[in-house]
């Protein structure tokens, strides 16, 4: 069956799904984004997705282009369209199509808005946890900004390349002080080998993953130690076990950091409970 992805107000055909040459979100990265996990049929944590969608916009001085039923009504339909189960949907609003200029246009300039839903195998997932995956590290190339979920993601697309070319899936970028920010499209974490659960407290270098945020509910609900603050790369090559987390990976096992085996080199205990308990944690729902 084709798919279909919405544009500005109506269900396009994959292959026609288009927006202006001049959109701004095309032209200068104006644009705003959100991933959504997709898990038989419901969504995972939408409410928290939402909410960030709308701090991002707010962020560039940009509006909720529609009400938050409106966007569901229009996430709901996008799915049954495509006859997505597992997967996810990728929200895109953009400030819309204007003669380029870096001046902002104005209020009469109507935002663009792409929703798309796309399926995943949830097996091909687990497989990979299984298993557990390899990380590179770099310096932070990106700007000040990594709180805002932008479409500007140039640094993360050669970063991750570059991770790929060096057969690591990941990679984690560091900031001035050679501790770790977060992931090129993931959020960091490391178990320490006193068994502490460590991740960056929220600042402007790392999005505020909402994978994040549940995985903390789950690590508190499971009653394990959790501490939120900056950790070192040396602390990382040392530490009793490494994971990422994200909307497309839920919980994944780091087990190589670079040339350094992490723990016993296989997935860590910790990681594998959060993994497993994430769903029923984090908030699922219907739209
Ligand atoms: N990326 N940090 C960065 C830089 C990210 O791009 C992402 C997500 C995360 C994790 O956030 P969340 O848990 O809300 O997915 C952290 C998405 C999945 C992407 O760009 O495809």
């Amino acid at each position: 069956m084709s798919r279909v992805i919405y544009v500005n107000g109506r269900y396009q055909p994959y292959a026609k799904a288009a927006v202006h040459a001049e959109d701004r979100g095309f032209q200068f990265a104006d644009a705003v984004y959100e991933v959504i996990e997709v898990s038989g049929g419901k969504l995972v944590d939408a409410r928290r997705h939402l909410e960030r969608l709308a701090r991002s916009l707010g962020e560039i001085s940009m509006p909720m282009p529609m009400s938050e039923g409106a966007l569901r009504q229009i996430m709901s339909e996008t799915l049954r369209r495509n006859r997505v189960r597992d997967g996810l949907i990728y929200i895109q609003v953009t400030r819309g199509a204007a003669p380029r200029d870096f001046a902002l246009p104005g209020p009469d300039v109507p935002q663009s808005v792409i929703v798309l839903a796309r399926r995943q195998v949830r097996a091909a997932s687990d497989a990979l946890a299984e298993e557990g995956i390899a990380i590179m590290t770099m310096r932070d190339p990106r700007w000040a900004r990594s709180d805002i979920k932008t479409v500007m993601l140039l640094p993360a697309v050669l970063a991750k390349a570059e991770a790929k070319r060096q057969g690591a899936r990941e990679v984690w970028f560091t900031d001035e002080n050679g501790a770790v920010t977060e992931g090129g499209s993931s959020n960091a974490w490391i178990v320490t080998p006193s068994g502490k659960i460590v991740t960056r407290a929220l600042d402007n270098r790392i999005l505020p993953g909402i994978t994040r945020a549940s995985a903390m509910d789950t690590a508190r609900h499971l009653q394990l130690q959790l501490e939120e603050r900056a950790f070192t790369l040396k602390e990382a090559y040392e530490a009793a076990e490494a994971f990422i987390t994200s909307a497309t990976n839920t919980v994944m096992p780091v087990v190589r950091i670079d040339d350094r085996l992490i723990g016993s080199g296989r997935p860590g205990p910790v990681a594998r409970q959060l993994r497993h308990a994430f769903h029923h944690i984090a908030e699922i729902s219907a739209l």
